[in-house]
């Protein structure tokens, strides 16, 4: 198994860390446009593995994808992070450039990969990816859903006082404030979140999850990373391992949720050939109202981009 990972800022730098880490393949390509960083990174990393014990080669390359060739799995982590202030969607034009840049050389140096884009605007820069690879859809997609899940997860576990381990939920929609995280379909250890917790709690909890990247760009100036790397390294784990996990993914949607040509987070089953399936829940009105406003901010901002690329090549 081969594993790149484009972009070896913090976000790229942890992915790969945890790929390492988890020996998920033999070698972790980390590459970069800036000279000579990714092959400082990926020398760090592997001074780490006598300590964390393994065997995964971390390899740096400055742009030189020929480094990358033959890749099982790739992760686009590249583009700028927000600034405070910033809305995901403030990143499009300079990130879609970067994006579809970066898409063209990993196809032609790896033409039978997985693609997970981490780069925001999530959900369009996904979009960018797929349009840009010709790729099937089963193999191209973002993460958004573990983290934005985890982030959720992370809260009720400290307002329960219970262990993250035995919090299970589902969130889905765009990586962005109209995210629906669900608590029909939140569990602690088994039960039902809304039997251990008050409503009021409990929303406050949902409506710090769809601002959780804000609070942390608000904290540090930048984006977050840990989480955001190992929450992709988690997909490729389910990747590589042929797992058959059960995780939020931003998907391409093809009449599912009565949605369209459109990418957006929704539970799927991962496993060695990307997206194997997609779950459709029986949402109830509430929640598929909600849905479908979060289709509604993504389709805005995807047709940012169809426009933009029009303006390209008219
Ligand atoms: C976040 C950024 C990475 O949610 O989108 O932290």
């Amino acid at each position: 198994m081969k594993v790149t990972v484009v972009g070896a800022g913090n976000v790229g730098a942890t992915c790969a860390d945890a790929i390492a880490r988890w020996e998920l393949s033999n070698e972790v390509v980390l590459l970069d446009i800036k000279e000579g960083f990714a092959e400082g990174k990926a020398l760090d990393i592997w001074q780490t593995s006598p300590i964390n014990l393994f065997d995964t080669r971390p390899v740096g390359s400055t742009n030189d994808y020929g480094k990358t060739a033959g890749s099982d799995v790739v992760v686009i982590t590249s583009g700028l992070p927000r600034k405070p202030g910033m809305s995901r969607d403030d990143l499009i034009a300079t990130n879609a450039a970067i994006v579809k840049s970066v898409t063209e050389n990993v196809v032609k140096a790896s033409p039978e990969a997985i693609i997970i884009v981490v780069s925001n605007p999530l959900d369009v820069m996904t979009y960018c990816a797929y349009l840009t690879s010709k790729f099937p859809s089963q193999r191209v997609f973002g993460m958004a859903g573990i983290l934005d899940t985890a982030r959720y997860r992370a809260f009720l576990a400290e307002e329960l006082n219970v262990s993250p381990k035995d919090i299970q939920a589902v969130l889905m929609g765009g990586h962005g404030d109209t995210m629906v995280p669900l608590p029909r379909y939140t569990t602690v250890g088994g039960i039902p979140v809304t039997e251990l917790i008050s409503e009021e709690k409990l929303n406050a909890i949902v409506e710090r999850t769809k601002k959780g990247g804000g609070e942390i760009v608000n904290l540090l100036g930048t984006s977050a990373w840990y989480a955001p790397g190992t929450a992709a390294a988690q997909m490729v784990e389910a990747i590589v391992r042929d797992q058959k996990r059960v995780f939020p993914v931003c998907a391409w949607l093809e009449g599912q949720y009565g949605l369209k040509d459109i990418y957006l987070g929704v539970p799927v089953v991962l496993g060695r050939q990307g997206i194997e399936r997609i779950i459709e829940l029986q949402l109830n009105d509430e929640e598929k109202a909600l849905l479908q406003d979060s289709a509604k901010a993504v389709r805005e901002v995807m047709d940012v981009l169809d426009k933009m690329n029009k303006g390209v090549t008219a």
